[in-house]
């Protein structure tokens, strides 16, 4: 939970008594070093996709935290389960964001490793979406990325180092009637993506996106059965993909062999649309 004392999992822990080994130098010395000791933050880390990207960043050796919003039962679950660290605050809310990443790097170190994936649907056809339904799914799902990276794009510069994936949606790329919404932001994150990519390149930063098809979690579960059946209907895969085949796209871009691989767009949708 937010604020807790986690400071027994600090990895500098680890790194401490190796001798000639700093902050600073610790990610030349070797394959395993480069992981070990990287913090990752995954917003949204709780649950659905945003804990198989958790745990997957976890089983590969960094120190992750988690965030989330409101679902105390879930995260308080998700923590005993894993093991891995859960912070609580809004993403919408930029200085709750800036204040998070702080109480992060005081407990984990500084992050190195930023997953925007917390993500909210509120569907309705244009002439019946109210501006709350507008504005909440745009600054969840889209502003929440700004916030994130502002709080931690300065640190990355500074080490000459950062892995920003961000999360956007096969909606985002194809469009999809009820979500002018949740399709404008994820599709603004596609541009943000590559903006930021530009400008980040030079400092050892990338910054890429994924864009998940429908994947088996709450989020697709508030999907009727008959809509859903006309769904999979269209996946040439023939069925909803998994959390883990998204975690196991995002651990590729956050690993430090996918350094050339800036500004792109991966799509794990099952073929359902082809880019
Ligand atoms: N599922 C799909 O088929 C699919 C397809 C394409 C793209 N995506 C995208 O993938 C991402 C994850 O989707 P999912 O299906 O795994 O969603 P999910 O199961 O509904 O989980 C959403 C996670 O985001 C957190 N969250 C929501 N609003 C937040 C806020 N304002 N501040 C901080 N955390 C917040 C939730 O916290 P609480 O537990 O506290 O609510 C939860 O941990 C989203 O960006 C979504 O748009 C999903």
């Amino acid at each position: 939970m937010y604020g807790a004392d986690i400071s027994n999992t600090h990895p500098d822990s680890r790194w401490q008594n190796e001798p000639g080994s700093t902050k600073a130098n610790r990610f030349r010395v070797g394959a395993v070093a480069d992981v070990v000791g990287r913090t990752a933050l995954v917003t949204g880390g709780t649950r659905g996709i945003g804990a198989a990207i958790a745990k997957a960043l976890r089983d590969a050796d960094y120190a992750v935290a988690a965030t989330y919003h409101g679902n105390d039962e879930a995260a308080e679950g998700f923590e005993a389960a894993t093991g891995i660290p859960v912070f609580k605050w809004d993403v919408a809310d930029d200085e709750a964001c800036a204040a998070g990443v702080a109480q992060i790097a005081a407990t984990l170190g500084p992050v190195e490793i930023l997953v925007n994936n917390a993500g909210i649907t509120r569907d309705a056809m244009l002439h019946k979406l109210s501006s709350e339904q507008w504005r909440d799914v745009i600054e969840t799902d889209l502003t929440a990325c700004f916030n994130m990276c502002r709080a931690v794009i300065p640190g990355m510069r500074k080490v000459g180092y950062g892995r920003i994936v961000n999360v956007s949606s096969i909606n985002g790329q194809k469009g999809q009637l009820g979500q002018t919404n949740y399709a404008a932001a994820k599709a603004g994150l596609l541009g943000f993506t590559k903006a930021l990519a530009l400008e980040s390149a030079a400092k050892g930063i990338t910054v890429n996106a994924i864009a998940p098809g429908y994947i088996a979690t709450d989020m697709v579960a508030a999907v009727s059965q008959k809509i859903l059946d006309g769904i999979v209907a269209q996946i040439p895969v023939g069925r909803l993909g998994r959390p883990d085949e998204v975690a196991r796209a995002v651990l590729f871009l956050a690993s430090d062999e996918a350094g050339f691989i800036t500004g792109s767009t991966l799509t794990v949708n099952g073929g359902q649309y082809m880019t």
